[in-house]
């Protein structure tokens, strides 16, 4: 059957037409927010290579985390910023560290709200490296101890989901023995497993002061020209016991996160990354592109291409859109 009997654009006649066939849609439920921890009391400012997104420190990300869970949000996910930064990144682990202190906080006042819990030591260490020195290079094996140090101090706290982020061969099934050893078996892990040296986390890097003092990261993060290697990894993940796996950066990358959604079938997320939101935000204030429109088509993007749900700095205002 053909034109003129076959005519796609009866079914884009109208707006309910439309609807009713739409394949993809944004849900509230499938936004994370994130948060920049810092030290202090009554902190609210700006991050200038994010603008609209803020350092809080821990009682104001505590109202901030009430209103996102009242806006329907099911998660965020936090990162913090230390007094003092060593070569050892000990302020991740340290059960007194400042994302330990937020969570338990969030918890007192929104228990119900998911947190996640980024398991990085690059925030933390005076190098910026993601992990421990030896020899000049980031060393893996001495590196999964801490990560998972890192893990139990942040379940410990009351994370609900754990999400490394530093790219170490083993560090899944190193988190996951640690967790269990504890008696955490509940604690989920969401694995950073397809994250690729992505130029797009400039921002963020600026945001936390976690630009590597030498070299880069690329001996640790995935080169963006490989898609059999993101396959490898998130298998990896799941076998280690990743409960979610996760391909960041985003928009990039949406050939790798259909890939990796379709091959195996599990719950996939992916990360809007700070490079990506500035871009928007920049053009936005030009006025260049239609902001509100561009946001929402780029994230039904990622669902459509297989993300169950988005990490996206964009979440608390989306969701008070989808509220409307
Ligand atoms: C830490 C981490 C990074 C991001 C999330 N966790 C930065 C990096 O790997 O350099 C990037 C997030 C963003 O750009 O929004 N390992
Ligand atoms: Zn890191």
């Amino acid at each position: 059957m053909s034109f003129p009997i076959d005519r796609p654009r009866r079914l884009r006649v109208s707006k309910g037409l439309r609807r009713l066939v739409r394949e993809t849609h944004l849900h509230v439920d499938d936004l994370v927010q994130p948060y920049f921890v810092v030290p202090g009391e009554d902190v609210r400012s700006e991050i200038s290579s994010m603008p609209g997104q803020y350092h809080l420190s821990i009682d104001r990300v505590a109202i901030a985390a009430k209103r996102a869970y009242e806006s329907g949000i099911p998660a965020i996910i936090l990162f913090g910023i230390p007094e003092t930064k060593d070569d050892k990144g000990s302020g991740a682990y340290d059960e007194k560290g400042i994302i330990q202190c937020a969570i338990r906080s969030i918890k007192e006042v929104v228990p119900d709200l998911l947190i996640i819990a980024d398991v990085c030591l690059c925030e933390y260490t005076s190098h910026g490296h993601c992990g421990i020195i030896k020899e000049g290079r980031v060393d893996n094996d001495s590196t999964l101890e801490l990560l998972a140090e890192t893990a139990v101090s942040q379940a410990r706290a009351g994370a609900d989901i754990v999400a490394p982020s530093d790219m170490m061969d083993g560090r899944v099934a190193a988190i996951r023995d640690a967790l269990d050893a504890e008696g955490f078996v509940d604690t989920a892990i969401l694995s950073y497993a397809v994250k690729y040296a992505s130029s797009y986390y400039g921002p963020f890097r600026e945001a936390v002061d976690s630009t590597p003092q030498f070299g880069d990261r690329r001996g640790y993060q995935m080169d963006p020209g490989n898609v059999q290697e993101a396959l490898r990894e998130a298998e990896l993940d799941l076998e280690e016991g990743a409960d979610m796996i996760m391909v960041k950066p985003g928009i990039a990358y949406l050939d790798v996160l259909s890939a990796v959604k379709q091959t195996f079938q599990r719950v996939t997320a992916t990360y809007q990354v700070s490079g990506e939101y500035a871009m928007i935000e920049a053009a936005a204030k030009n006025g260049w592109i239609d902001r509100r429109a561009v946001i929402m088509e780029t994230l039904l993007a990622f669902k459509r291409a297989g993300a169950d749900f988005i990490i996206t700095y964009f979440a608390e205002e989306v969701a008070g859109w989808l509220n409307e």
